[in-house]
């Protein structure tokens, strides 16, 4: 089945079957490895992308569901050579761990700042309201605390 979609700007077809994983479509028939796999299984969100501005898992999304729609990966993200403001504090802040986890939460935490989701609130807030978003980004490590931080300061950069 060819499937045509738009990746990070640009329009795409692939030869595939309808029931491919994108996660595996990305990585073998595209070569955007920046998506991770983790679980295989919905749980981690290492996988994640962006599907028509919302963020999926891309290992549970057959690619047959993806004709029309408009992708965004993590290396979508930036315009040009300029960082998304997450991409930005996630170095600054040290939440830029491991290089599994890392790509998903990007583009989870991109969603989040992009629609505004923790604008308008206290930190103490918006600290509870961006582990609640990201709850299903998880990170073996532990290592929560410079993640947190790092996306409340991207929201603060674009949206005091
Ligand atoms: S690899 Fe997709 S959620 Fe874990
Ligand atoms: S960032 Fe990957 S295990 Fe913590």
């Amino acid at each position: 089945m060819k499937v045509a979609f738009e990746l990070n700007g640009q329009p795409v077809t692939v030869e595939a079957s309808p029931w491919k994983r994108l996660l595996d479509v990305l990585r073998e028939d595209l070569r955007a490895t920046g998506t991770k796999e983790g679980c295989g299984e919905g749980e981690c969100g290492a996988c994640t992308v962006m599907m028509d501005g919302e963020a999926v898992n891309s290992c549970l999304v057959a690619v047959g569901q993806c004709d029309g729609r408009t992708l965004v990966t993590v290396e979508g993200l930036a315009t040009g050579d300029v960082l998304h403001a997450v991409q930005r504090e996630l170095v600054a802040c040290g939440g830029a761990q491991c290089g599994i986890c890392t790509p998903g939460i990007a583009v989870c935490a991109a969603h989040v700042i992009d629609r505004g989701l923790v604008a308008g609130v206290d930190d103490a807030t918006a600290r509870v309201r961006v582990r609640e978003l990201l709850a299903g980004n998880i990170c073996r490590c532990t290592g929560y605390q410079l993640i947190v931080d790092a996306v409340i300061a991207a929201a603060r950069s674009v949206q005091p």
